[in-house]
């Protein structure tokens, strides 16, 4: 049976498992415990979206790193907007440091331009991003998305930390938008 949930007026369809998000997630996990072998990253979570991915990522990294969290807002209702807002900024000094973003998703591309700006502007040393799902379809910009999760089509999605107008992000699984035919 297909398993269909309602947040506000939208209803959406079970599209991602558990069980594929934790793989993912482990996936993930291995490359980093590769890739920052003996160093100490600046992990820089973006609010409020990926602090589940964060959770469950985190509990599986060997190496030893600074956490720091970072909000902007773009999103309104399911659409991105140009129109970035920096709700709570940096707080950590990042001049000289690698520094890796965690987002839930990457979707055109502004917010992790926005945040690529700030964090060059302050000196960081190197900066890469690992998000638990994509829109390559949707996103827009030359920058290497260097971590991906799960890449999926352009289409709304909500749980696991993303949210349609604040709710939803506490499902295990990920739901996708549902249009009646
Ligand atoms: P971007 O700036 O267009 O890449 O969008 C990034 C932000 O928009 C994410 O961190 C999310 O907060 C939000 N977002 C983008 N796509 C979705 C979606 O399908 N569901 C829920 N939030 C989304």
């Amino acid at each position: 049976m297909q398993e269909i949930i309602q947040l506000h007026d939208k209803k959406f369809i079970k599209f991602i498992s558990d069980e594929q998000i934790d793989e993912a997630v482990s996936i993930i996990a291995e490359q980093l415990n590769k890739d920052y072998v003996d160093d100490q990253p600046l992990i820089l979570v973006t609010l409020n979206g990926a602090i589940i991915f964060a959770a469950d990522l985190l509990k599986k990294l060997q190496f030893s790193s600074v956490l720091s969290c970072i909000k902007l807002s773009s999103y309104e209702g399911t659409t991105s907007t140009d129109n970035m807002k920096t709700l709570i900024g940096l707080t950590e000094d990042v001049k000289d440091k690698r520094v890796l973003i965690i987002e839930d998703i990457v979707d055109t591309g502004n917010t992790y331009q926005t945040m690529v700006n700030l964090l060059n502007e302050k000196g960081a040393k190197e900066i890469r991003i690992a998000t638990l799902t994509m829109k390559p379809d949707a996103y827009q910009l030359d920058l290497p998305v260097h971590y991906v999760g799960i890449a999926i089509p352009d289409k709304f999605v909500v749980g696991r930390g993303l949210d349609y107008n604040g709710l939803g992000r506490n499902l295990k699984d990920i739901y996708q938008l549902f249009t009646e035919e």
